[in-house]
């Protein structure tokens, strides 16, 4: 089976060099523990990296954009070689200059394939590979051309220093909601600037939302009045163009996590390989968990529904899938329904609690015994 985007979109650069979607929702939907064998998008590798955190037998992280694997494969070796300062420093976490030097003592680590990216690709390295997707440059361009025409410095360290929810919402509503936010807001996050600059115009082929701008800004205004900035390390990023805290960080950068991780990377596996043609695959464990990403958002609901037929074909009964639709609503099409169960009220629970906040829906879905 050939992945439908595949034809489409050209996969030939790092689109995200971190995953933007909350590896805590996972964590609650999926309940991973030591019997599962977890299938995952890899994307930056971030939240394939939480699965082993979780505690799976094994984690199959696949991807079918050869520079994500690539990516995946260098934070790997950097996990598994650096100390944890050099860690944070090499990743671009924390300042440094001697990145260059670390990606020599990580290059023997590597496959032929990240290797080679790399080599090709070395400024990749000098600028910290956390900052180098095409989506975080978004945010960059977000962070330095748009956000100072619209909010001043203080105004944005006010948001971030504020302690409670109520102090927050207040500043949000009385000084950060302003014309100028509303109106330029919605025209850096609609569809044409997204489209070019941050995704891909062909990820919208699917799109029903009218107004994507508006979808972001309604998503926006529930982050700031729900979410308190200085505890969450997405909003931190796109205002700082960094993480802040040490505290503060995904799961697979924090200091104790990075111990316990490095116990367990011989149970992670990256794979240059499409969902469609890995599912189709024989030769490795029946899957117990799957955490999709957003990827059903690029597809039609046929190539998705043959999608679930594989996983109901291959996967353990009792499989747990989840993902998150954000512009195109999906969830287990009519045609293989009878298979899935659904949890509707779980998946609202935790889409409200959703740091990573621009996403519409988390689906939940179990794979019923045949
Ligand atoms: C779905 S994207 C994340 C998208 C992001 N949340 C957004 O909406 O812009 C994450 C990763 O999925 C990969 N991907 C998309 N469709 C895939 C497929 N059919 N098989 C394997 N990987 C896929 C992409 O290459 C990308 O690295």
């Amino acid at each position: 089976m050939k992945a439908e985007v595949a034809g489409r979109v050209r996969f030939d650069r790092i689109r995200y060099a971190q995953c933007w979607e909350d590896p805590e929702l996972n964590r609650l939907a999926l309940r991973i523990g030591a019997d599962d064998h977890v299938l995952s998008i890899a994307s930056g590798g971030d939240n394939s990296f939480a699965h082993l955190l979780d505690g799976a037998a094994s984690v199959t992280a696949i991807d079918l954009n050869p520079s994500q694997i690539a990516l995946c494969e260098l934070k790997k070796a950097a996990l598994r070689r650096l100390d944890y300062a050099d860690l944070l420093a090499f990743l671009g976490v924390r300042p440094s200059k001697r990145r260059t030097a670390l990606y020599q003592q990580l290059r023997s680590e590597l496959p032929s394939s990240a290797r080679d990216y790399f080599d090709a690709n070395s400024e990749l390295i000098d600028v910290g590979v956390v900052h180098t997707g095409k989506f975080e440059r978004y945010f960059h361009h977000f962070r330095t051309k748009f956000l100072p025409f619209v909010q001043s410095r203080r105004t944005i360290e006010k948001m971030a220093a504020c302690m409670t929810l109520e102090e927050q919402s207040e500043l949000y509503h009385r000084e950060w909601n302003n014309v100028r936010w509303r109106a330029l807001f919605r025209l850096f996050f609609g569809e044409f600037m997204l489209g070019r600059l941050g995704r891909d115009p062909q990820f919208f082929k699917y799109v029903a939302v009218d107004q994507v701008g508006n979808h972001f800004f309604g998503r926006a205004e529930y982050a700031f009045t729900h979410f308190l900035v200085q505890e969450n390390f997405y909003i931190l990023y796109i205002f700082f163009g960094n993480y802040r805290h040490r505290r503060v960080l995904p799961p697979y950068l924090l200091e104790e996590n990075v111990l316990r991780l490095r116990e367990r990377l011989e149970r992670i596996e990256f794979r240059l390989v499409s969902v469609e043609a890995f599912l189709a695959s024989k030769g490795h464990e029946p899957i117990s968990a799957i955490n999709f990403s957003d990827i059903f958002e690029y597809i039609s609901e046929e190539s998705m529904a043959a999608i679930f037929r594989s996983i109901a074909e291959h996967a353990r009964p009792g499989c747990r899938i989840a993902y998150w639709n954000l512009l195109v609503p999906r969830q287990c099409p009519a045609s293989v329904a009878d298979r899935f169960e659904r949890d509707d009220a779980l998946g609202a629970e935790l889409h409200a609690r959703d740091r990573s906040f621009v996403y519409s829906r988390y689906v939940v879905e179990t794979l019923k015994e045949p």
